[in-house]
């Protein structure tokens, strides 16, 4: 069996591949639907303790200038909005999944995840009007997307360890007791390591386990090819954005905890979203404060 296909075989089969708990899918559905409200949406958060604590810490931080203390979901979902919540939920409850892996940082990628999914919904603002991505649920798709992008990464890390630091290596990978190149020759991307090494990326399987979890085709597309994001068919222009803010945080130093060389960059996607070099500052100026934000939410939403 060729490699690709037992790791294929594993995403189907094997139970420690991640689950997002069911009160995230039922609140992306509720926030979907046409008829829904803030009492819905805060019912079903209240159901998970831990999830609400959690939420009403971060919902009174320095985060969110909200005047006085908001003291349950309810409040939550009127002063922060239904979008934001549900970006905050996602984000408390994917720093749940996986915590304890063989060659990856933690950390380093819940924080670089957290903080490209902040800049992908920010970089609408200046690539909305142009792109006509700009309406208010795919700044949800943005965020939510830009979290999960590299979710393959931490899923192969635990179903073939020793493989996947064998493709890690191939990448260039240095962190300290290991040798970049291991795997022999010059090192190669990460997608290509990968490709070459397991005969599968990790933008692929974070694409099938988002269809799995029964994600919008438009998020399984953005992860999918947020590597090549011009290989997108219908929803390039989420992969774009994901691919750009991608390149940015890895830029100011926010990489993903696998200690390889981050990925390049294609100028077409910039094109694509009809940026102009004017909004290079702008959006590394976002950048660093999402950067920020991001921070925070980790060291809230970890303790
Ligand atoms: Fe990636």
């Amino acid at each position: 069996m060729s490699l690709r296909t037992e790791i294929l075989t594993s995403l189907e089969t094997v139970i420690q591949i991640p689950t997002l708990p069911e009160v995230v899918m039922r609140l992306q559905h509720e926030i979907e639907s046409d008829d829904t409200d803030a009492a819905a949406i805060a019912r079903i958060i209240s159901e998970d303790p831990t999830l609400t604590l959690k939420v009403l810490k971060i919902a009174n931080s320095v985060l969110y200038h909200v005047g006085s203390e908001i003291v349950d979901v309810r409040q939550a979902v009127t002063r922060l909005g239904m979008s934001e919540l549900r970006n905050l939920v996602y984000a408390v409850s994917v720093l749940r999944l996986m915590p304890d892996l063989p060659h990856i940082d933690y950390k380093r990628f819940w924080r670089h995840s957290i903080s490209v999914a902040y800049t992908a919904k920010s970089m609408l603002r200046c690539c909305g009007a142009e792109s006509g991505v700009g309406e208010s649920s795919v700044s949800g798709l943005a965020f939510v997307a830009g979290l999960l992008h590299d979710l393959g990464i931490l899923v192969l890390d635990q179903i073939i360890p020793e493989q996947y630091a064998l493709a890690l290596n191939m990448a260039g990978r240095n962190d300290g007791d290991s040798n970049a190149g291991e795997a022999g020759g010059e090192s190669l991307p990460l997608c290509a390591a990968e490709q070459k090494f397991l005969g599968i990326s990790h933008a692929e399987v974070g694409g099938i386990i988002l269809r799995q979890w029964g994600m919008p085709n438009s998020l399984v597309e953005a992860v999918t090819f947020h590597n090549d994001p011009l290989s997108a068919d219908e929803h390039r222009t989420l992969a774009c954005i994901v691919h750009i803010a991608n390149f940015v945080c890895n830029n100011r130093g926010i990489d993903n905890g696998t200690s390889v060389p981050p990925e390049g960059f294609s100028d077409a996607c910039w094109d694509w979203l009809g940026l102009s070099v004017e909004e290079i500052p702008a959006i590394i100026d976002m950048a660093d404060q999402d950067a920020e934000k991001s921070q925070t939410l980790m060291l809230l939403a970890s303790a």
